[in-house]
């Protein structure tokens, strides 16, 4: 990407050169993830690419990165909403049978407890926790996906819907004894899986109980998985049915590699993994 320092953009020009829609920068602006570094008089977003690199001399390309990855997995999750949970109906025994261990995990774990779900999606796992759960307030960053979460009805029960970023949980209001968090742990950039354990850890505090599930590698399953030059993370290209492609980070953990990131976090660490799946769940230290 072309760079222009000290460069001052408005909204438009900001999301030509990131690639990123005018209404995704509102939003960003609005939940406090991505703020313009000035307003105008007549309330116009000015963004001065300098306000999103580190004051050091060499411009730190590496923070601009995370947050166009970060920008772009939003826009890709908004964008699928309607069609997210075909994951889920593929007509394959292995993967329902995976699904089902989930669930009956999840009943198991949650029941009683006060909930907090991080990246929920549209819901699906939601509504099996909030079968059991005391409480369950469940978040995403995607307004999209929200509000297919919401068709779903479970405001009525004991769920309360919000939007927020995984990495700033000590934004969300509530007492929790109890985190889950599906097929978001292979998104994360592995430069920042230790900020987000640690933020959920803290968020929640000793003893609390938290259940992650995510995919396991299976070649050829879901496209081919891509390496790049001189980056620890892995990519997968997703095509959306209306033929848009993404460029999506995905990352495929072994259980030694489970091990090692959750072990330091967590007493009891629990993991299984499945053909299709794998789950893990601990108490924290
Ligand atoms: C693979 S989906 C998982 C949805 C749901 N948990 C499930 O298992 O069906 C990943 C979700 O992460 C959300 N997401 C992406 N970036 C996020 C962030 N920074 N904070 C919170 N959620 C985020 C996306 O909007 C998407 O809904």
């Amino acid at each position: 990407m072309e760079h222009e320092v000290n460069k001052l953009l408005k909204t438009g020009e900001f999301a030509k050169y990131t690639g990123v829609s005018i209404r995704t920068l509102r939003h960003y602006d609005e939940i406090g993830i991505l703020k313009p570094s000035h307003r105008t008089e007549m309330g116009h977003r000015i963004y001065y690419f300098d306000d999103f690199l580190e004051n050091d001399v060499e411009p730190n390309w590496k923070v601009l990165n995370n947050v166009i990855k970060a920008v772009n997995m939003e826009k890709y999750y908004s964008n699928r909403a309607g069609e997210y949970e075909n994951v889920y109906n593929r007509n394959n025994n292995t993967r329902q049978q995976g699904q089902n261990e989930i669930k009956e995990k999840l009943k198991e774990i949650f029941r009683n407890k006060n909930v907090l779900e991080v990246a929920c999606g549209t819901g699906y796992w939601t509504e099996i926790i909030s079968q059991v759960a005391a409480k369950l307030t469940t978040t995403d960053i995607s307004e999209e996906t929200l509000i297919e979460a919401r068709k779903k009805k479970l405001e009525y029960r004991n769920v309360d819907l919000k939007i927020a970023d995984a990495y700033r949980l000590d934004k969300i209001e509530g007492e929790f004894n109890a985190a889950c968090a599906n097929f978001w742990f292979s998104h994360i950039p592995k430069s920042r899986i230790v900020e987000f354990i640690e933020g959920l850890n803290k968020r929640l505090g000793k003893g609390s109980i938290v259940f992650m599930a995510d995919n396991v590698y299976i070649p050829g399953i879901g496209g081919e998985l891509i390496s790049k030059h001189d980056e620890e993370d892995t990519y997968k290209v997703r095509e959306l049915l209306n033929g848009d492609k993404y460029e999506i980070l995905k990352n495929y953990y072994l259980e030694d590699d489970l091990k090692n990131i959750f072990g330091q976090f967590s007493d009891n660490l629990q993991i299984k993994i499945g053909s299709c799946f794998w789950w893990i769940w601990y108490t924290i230290k």
